[in-house]
């Protein structure tokens, strides 16, 4: 398990990693797990699985606790320096997701959370399914956790305790792009940084792309 050594990551990754497998969020985490695993023995998959934006490396701990040989990758450094200290005996790699870093072909490979959502360009998803298509093996499949743009609340939502604040909120532009903007400040620390970023949330475009690098 993660022993808690925040020293070599930003505060993004420290809040984010706080937040995450807690509370309702680690439910959230465990149901996925079980959703996911479930679909894998249906389908018979098999059980090597990569992890494409894989954060801080929860997915990862949960699948290797199943007996999933699991490998994984982000882009951030910082998520990858926390999923490493989560997993240490697993291959997690820096990397984006547009490239593949993972020269290896699985049984299942996984995108979660919204990682997608991060690709603000057509041009970044349809490389993206093109590599996870090459990177999996015959029987493979591919579980992409997306969010949808008409579910996104542009309210402003706070989460205040001793340690840390965070803020968060999505704006919604034309043509289903929204800006991502997150605040984060640790008072102890003086520490505040603030985080924008675009997203693609057309749910359609993201299904017909998938559609043209699966149906080759
Ligand atoms: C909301 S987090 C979800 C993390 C993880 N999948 C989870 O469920 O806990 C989205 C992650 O996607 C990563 N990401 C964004 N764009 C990426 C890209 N092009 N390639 C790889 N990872 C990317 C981010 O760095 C971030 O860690």
């Amino acid at each position: 398990m993660h022993n808690g050594d925040y020293s070599l990551v930003t505060v993004h990754a420290r809040i984010v990693d706080k937040m995450y497998f807690f509370g309702k969020q680690r439910e959230r985490y465990l149901k996925e797990r079980e959703f996911i695993h479930k679909i894998v023995k249906l389908e018979d998959l098999g059980d090597e699985l990569i992890d494409a934006g894989c954060g801080t490396g929860i997915h990862l701990m949960l699948f290797s606790e199943l007996g999933y040989k699991v490998k994984g990758f982000d882009l951030r450094q910082d998520m990858v320096n926390v999923a490493k200290k989560r997993n240490s005996s697993l291959e997690i790699v820096q990397g984006d997701m547009r490239e593949f870093p993972l020269n290896h072909k699985s049984d299942i490979i996984i995108c979660m959370y919204g990682a997608i959502n991060y690709l603000d360009t057509e041009e970044g998803i349809e490389k993206t399914f093109n590599n996870f298509y090459n990177h999996l093996k015959e029987k493979g499949g591919v579980i992409i956790d997306t969010r949808h743009y008409k579910n996104l609340d542009e309210n402003i939502k706070i989460w205040t305790n001793p340690e840390y604040t965070l803020a968060k909120r999505w704006i919604k532009s034309k043509d289903n792009i929204g800006i991502y903007r997150v605040f984060y400040s640790i008072p102890s620390e003086g520490i505040m940084e603030m985080e924008d970023h675009l997203q693609i949330y057309n749910i359609f475009k993201i299904l017909f792309y998938l559609k043209i690098n699966f149906e080759k």
